[in-house]
């Protein structure tokens, strides 16, 4: 048998509830075996379907689904190595903790002294030792999702499927649940599938992240290529706050934007191509109407914590965002500095394939000195 590293693998899935509407579209993608991976996009975006496609819930219209090497369409849920967290977490209200855990291994038929030993080695693995005998209502939410997660990792599934486990918890909560989840995942090994649509959860969380729109992923790749390298308006405009304006691609190196010409580090389209332009609002720093390569006045600002967030607007009507550590005063001409690396340049109707073509031939230019 040939070892590979992916687990799972869509090739050109497709899923039609009803005849018109496709709700995943097309959609091929792989899963390395151990890494944590979340499927971020807005509601109805077809990540719950994704899921369920995985699990065996559902059955794809079109297209392969491959677990392992194999193809599994027609393997039944109960038969395909996967354990799913739900939302609600789908615990059992009427069994007590250990009950829930064990519940998997007693439809295995495993013995009473085995099931004991591998429930309390997983009420362990998420710090919930002393627990077994609590009912389920007297545990709080956060307890309860790690009680959910406990009842997957019983199983010892290769693949565990996590449906916005965290979204029923508050804030503070939540966060620490990020942590503790990101922790176990790295202890197990297992492979995580994350559902979010919490963009700074996706950030902080993954090791790769899928981002989706209306039944297509939109882009693929580390937190940080997504938040640097955006594909499209859609994916600059949902992870992070962005600045998007349009522009033309003068030449390799200067793109016009504003009426004016900016130098660039974006080069492979073509001359006076029609682009749109992305600065994040932290790359924008506050200066003097004469330093600035921008003008702007501004028009309001929030007191962030670590950051002032300044709105403002130039003489074309554009809004420009901007993070600072500084302060500004509401109603001031004042000047925005960037540098040629912090305008990043995108094509219309781009593909990712396309896309990583460009961002390797300009890594290899910079490499040979260009
Ligand atoms: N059983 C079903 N029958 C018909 N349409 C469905 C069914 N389940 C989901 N859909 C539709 O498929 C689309 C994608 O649904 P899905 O549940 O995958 O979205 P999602 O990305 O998980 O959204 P959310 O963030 O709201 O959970 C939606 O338009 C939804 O209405
Ligand atoms: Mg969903």
């Amino acid at each position: 048998m040939i070892m590979t590293n992916t687990i799972i693998q869509f090739k050109q899935v497709t899923k039609q509830y009803d005849h018109d509407t496709a709700v995943l579209n097309n959609v091929s993608f792989e899963i390395e075996r151990g890494k944590f991976y979340t499927l971020l996009g807005p509601s109805g975006c077809g990540k719950t379907t994704i899921l369920r496609l995985i699990a065996g819930f559902t059955e794809a219209s079109e297209g392969e689904i491959l677990f392992n090497g194999k193809k599994i369409n027609d393997v039944p849920a109960n038969k395909r190595q996967v354990n799913t967290v739900f939302q609600d977490y789908a615990l059992f209200p009427h069994l007590n903790v250990f009950e829930n855990v064990a519940f998997g291994l007693r439809i295995k038929k495993m013995n009473s002294a085995d099931i004991k030993s591998k429930v309390k080695e997983a009420l362990s693995f998420v710090n919930l030792d002393g627990y077994e005998n609590r009912e389920i209502k007297e545990m709080s939410g956060g307890q309860r999702q790690r009680v959910a997660i406990a009842r997957a990792i019983v199983n010892e599934p290769e693949v565990i499927l996590l449906d916005e486990p965290l979204s029923a918890l508050d804030l503070k909560l939540r966060t620490e649940m990020q942590y503790e989840l990101r922790e176990l995942q790295q202890r197990l090994g297992i492979t995580f599938i994350f559902v979010t649509h919490d963009q700074e959860e996706a950030l902080a969380m993954s090791d790769e992240i899928f981002v989706l729109d209306k039944g297509k992923i939109q882009q693929s790749g580390t937190p940080t290529d997504i938040y640097d390298e955006p594909i499209n308006r859609f994916v600059a405009d949902f992870i992070g706050e962005s600045n998007i304006v349009s522009g033309t691609m003068v030449e390799d190196y200067l793109v016009e934007f504003t009426g004016k010409q900016f130098e660039c580090v974006d080069q492979g389209l073509n001359p006076n191509e029609p682009i749109e332009i992305v600065i994040r609002p932290e790359d924008l720093e506050i200066t003097s109407k004469e330093r600035g390569k921008l003008q702007v006045r501004v028009d309001s600002q929030l007191f962030r914590g670590v950051h002032y967030e300044i709105s403002s607007y130039d003489g074309d009507g554009n809004e420009w965002l901007v993070h600072s550590t500084k302060k500004a005063v509401v109603g001031d001409e004042i000047g925005l500095y960037f540098d040629p690396e912090a305008i990043h340049v995108m094509r219309f109707n781009e593909t990712e394939e396309e896309f990583d073509k460009r961002l390797e031939a300009y890594e290899d230019g910079e490499e040979h000195g260009k």
